[in-house]
């Protein structure tokens, strides 16, 4: 491990530090770290304490005062600090994309980046309320790769979850893990389905793993993860129908479902119990006929 001299608890202690560096950092990060230990220690044999006071002292914010936490050390002050909150509101997405900038870092280091990370937040919005620039801005300038990207894509997809909603939900279910069932039922009744955005303030605000809700999610029939589609076509492939065109305007919903630009759910049913009709299409609960399921999937395909 570089040219360092290492007394036991110093080795012990620097792992201790690194295990608390974010899995994707940690190696690219460790000769980085371990060349300024070495300068710190000017040839002198590394110890648990001289660690803790390069880390006190020469790394930088917010690392510091995460990785401060990391190894059992109070920053000074620490006891005086309020709780973090955002000085003059939010403004749009902004708190929910907070929430999601925060949970690409590790549990045990949360709250101190949520401290330092709502600082630099209120510093941006200069007394106004908190906005979704400002985050994007904090994003690029702070956070780095592989983190930034992951939660750029994640911005850039976030749906319009109004997270006020689900923290009602949340605030109608007090306790603990016992009444997450009736929460996510909750935001299922509320959204049509259970957006990410609101599993990770379930997660955070009851204090649960996030693959715990997943696993919930994943588990009952009653969940979905994935949002409505607008419209939902069902298309019958009897043979009735088939002969009169069906086959024909399933080809046409296939293709317009498979590219990018239909807000549709396709289902396929073997008879729509009106033959009569055929070529017969349901359409948002709504049966069509020939022309007029034509005419009706042109306009929402
Ligand atoms: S075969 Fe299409 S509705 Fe019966």
């Amino acid at each position: 491990m570089s040219d360092i001299k290492w007394l036991p608890d110093g080795q012990k202690m620097f792992e201790k530090l690194m295990a608390a560096v974010p899995e994707p950092m940690r190696e690219p990060i460790r000769p980085k770290l371990l060349q300024m230990l070495a300068g710190k220690a000017a040839g002198q044999p590394v110890s648990g304490e001289l660690v803790k006071k390069f880390v006190d002292e020469d790394l930088p914010e917010p690392q510091r005062s995460a990785l401060m936490a990391a190894l059992g050390m109070k920053p000074a002050g620490a006891a005086a600090t309020p709780p973090p909150a955002a000085a003059a509101g939010w403004e749009g997405k902004a708190e929910m994309m907070f929430e999601r900038m925060l949970q690409e870092v590790p549990d045990m280091m949360r709250e101190v980046f949520r401290g330092k990370l709502m600082a630099i937040a209120n510093q941006k919005a200069a007394g106004g309320p908190i906005k979704e620039e400002h985050i994007t801005a904090i994003v690029k300038e702070i956070v780095p790769d592989p983190f930034k990207t992951n939660i750029l894509k994640a911005y850039a997809t976030m749906g319009d979850v109004d997270i006020s909603k689900v923290e009602d939900i949340i605030a109608k279910h007090p306790g603990g893990d016992e009444n997450l069932i009736a929460i996510l039922h909750d935001v299922q009744a509320q959204y049509g389905y259970l957006p990410r955005e609101a599993l990770i303030l379930i997660s955070q605000k009851k204090n649960i793993f996030l693959s715990k809700l997943y696993r919930l999610a994943t588990t009952y029939k009653a969940f979905t993860l994935d949002k409505p589609k607008k419209n939902v076509v069902t298309i019958c492939t009897g043979s009735g129908c088939h002969v009169c065109g069906g086959s024909e305007l399933l080809k046409k919903v296939e293709a317009a479902v498979s590219g990018d630009g239909a807000d549709v759910t396709l289902e396929k049913v073997r008879c729509l119990g009106c033959c009569d009709l055929a070529p017969a299409v349901m359409i948002n609960g709504q049966l069509y006929s020939g022309e007029e399921a034509r005419a009706k999937l042109a306009e929402i395909l």
